[in-house]
């Protein structure tokens, strides 16, 4: 059985007054196109459609290979938009789901329920549907003696009886593919607004003497539609929900769900806690056991098990397992510290490995610089990577000592087991085993290292 997909996201979304097309407007850091996307995506065989229209070159660019485009111009209503999608779906598949792109709430199991009722109706088509006493400027159900779906009355030509319907079109539908096709081509453009609505496809079935089922739905939730901007938070705030129970389910505490910030494609570990105020973005992977925030943002970003991230931000970086940082670090994209690491509060890391054990308590900068096993960087050490032109790097061994307030005028190198002393301006390499200070620095005397007892 093949199942195909049409969503329909060429309108302008004029209620939401901007420059961005209304389907890109995020919900958790996607689209909602891209979250009506994921859902059709678990029951179609073929791969989707998106019919593009007002702002199509946006939308194309975002969603590339994810879909096939079929563009709608000019935007003539619902069912004209549908039909521009016949083209690549002809003769290839035995249904049709189509659904609106504003309706990012829908799940993939509501599609499924809506396609195996059409598998057993003998009629072409079945809908969602919701039993709602606030309306919401959704179409009205109406159902005949028999039960099934005589007609679906849009708002602005219901009569005063038809207004008080409870049961509201949904906006998702599964058709028969090759009735949909012929369907759709009936429709006529509506008196009233001159345009071709796909809700229309009910009385061209009840004509045929076919019959429209209904599939009701019970969680109203998932029936928000976004049509403006206060639309959109109660979606976003739902979709928070939503996204926070999954993690709660598989083992994640989240101290305070209402102030928890995670984006769909984020992944964590089991007995991990997430504290209050909290933002885990992007493509994130944290492991088991550790304890992020409070006030902490991590974006693209690696976290291993049994780390502890406090009132920190860190964007493309990556922590080993038992990493400790915070309050207030800041670890930038191509920041790796190994296991056991500390960083203490104001460290900014960029560009940069930090090998186990390293120790940066206090207010430094390290960028370009690769760190040797259990080195010390004392509070206030630069590293000077930039000479307005270019980066260069820093080298520095293990078990090394760097001095408050060491600058690393770079490219330099700090052998294993050195030290500098506070205020040391370090502009040329350093030997292994050898102390340095002043400005510039320079070695003075050579060092016997203390062992560390196993
Ligand atoms: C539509 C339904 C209504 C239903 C409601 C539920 C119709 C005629 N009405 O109304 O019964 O209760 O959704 O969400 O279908 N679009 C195009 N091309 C167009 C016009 C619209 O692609 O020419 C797209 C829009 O981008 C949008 C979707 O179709 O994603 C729905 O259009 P919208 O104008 O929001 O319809 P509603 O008034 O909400
Ligand atoms: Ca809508």
């Amino acid at each position: 059985m093949k199942v195909a997909a049409v969503l329909l996201a060429a309108g302008q979304g004029i209620r939401m007054h901007s420059a961005t097309p209304k389907v890109l407007h995020a919900l958790c850091g996607k689209p909602m196109l891209w979250h009506a996307l994921r859902a059709v995506k678990e029951v179609c065989t073929e791969k989707p459609v998106i019919v593009i229209g007002h702002g199509a070159q946006p939308v194309k660019a975002f969603f590339g290979e994810e879909a096939a485009f079929a563009l709608q111009e000019p935007q003539l209503g619902t069912a004209h938009a549908a039909l521009q999608a016949e083209a690549l779906l002809k003769g290839k598949s035995d249904y049709v789901v189509v659904t609106y792109a504003d309706m990012p709430l829908l799940r993939g199991e509501t599609f499924q329920q809506l396609v195996d009722r059409q598998r057993s109706n003998p009629g072409p088509a079945t809908m969602l549907t919701v039993m709602a006493d606030d309306p919401r400027g959704f179409g009205r159900v109406l159902r005949a003696a028999d039960g099934t779906v005589e007609a679906i009355i849009e708002e602005f030509v219901a009569t005063p009886e038809q207004l008080q319907i409870r049961e509201l079109n949904v906006g998702a539908y599964c058709f028969e593919a090759g009735w949909l096709w012929e369907a759709l081509r009936q429709i006529q453009q509506n008196p009233k607004k001159g345009e071709y609505y796909l809700t229309d496809v009910v009385e061209i079935a009840r004509r045929g003497k076919k019959a429209v089922q209904a599939v009701v739905h019970a969680d109203l939730v998932e029936t928000i539609g976004i049509n403006n901007r206060v639309h959109l938070a109660e979606a976003e705030a739902a979709m928070r929900q939503r996204i926070n129970r999954a993690h709660m389910l598989r083992g994640v505490s989240l101290a305070d769900p209402a102030s928890t910030y995670i984006e769909p494609e984020v992944t964590i570990g089991e007995d991990t806690l997430v504290q209050p105020n909290t933002h885990i973005l992007g493509s994130t992977a944290i492991g088991r056991g550790s304890l992020i925030g409070p006030n902490t943002i991590v974006i693209d970003s690696t976290i291993g098990d049994g780390c502890t991230v406090l009132a920190s931000v860190m964007q493309g970086a990556v922590l080993e397992d038992n990493v400790k940082i915070g309050p207030f670090a800041r670890l930038r994209r191509g920041a790796h510290l190994a296991k056991h690491v500390h960083m203490g509060n104001f460290g900014e890391v960029k560009d940069s490995y930090l090998g186990p054990g390293v120790k940066v308590g206090h207010f430094s900068y390290i960028g370009n610089a690769t760190i040797g096993e259990n080195t010390n960087i004392g509070a206030g050490t630069i590293t000077c990577n930039y000479d307005g032109e270019k980066k260069s790097p820093t080298e520095i061994g293990a078990d090394v000592f760097i001095g408050s307030d060491t600058m690393l005028v770079a490219p330099v190198k700090v052998g294993d087991g050195a030290r500098t002393g506070a205020g040391a301006v370090v502009t040329r390499d350093v030997p292994p085993d050898t102390l340095a200070v002043g400005m510039p620095a320079r070695g003075i005397r050579k060092l016997t290292r203390k062992r560390k007892q196993d």
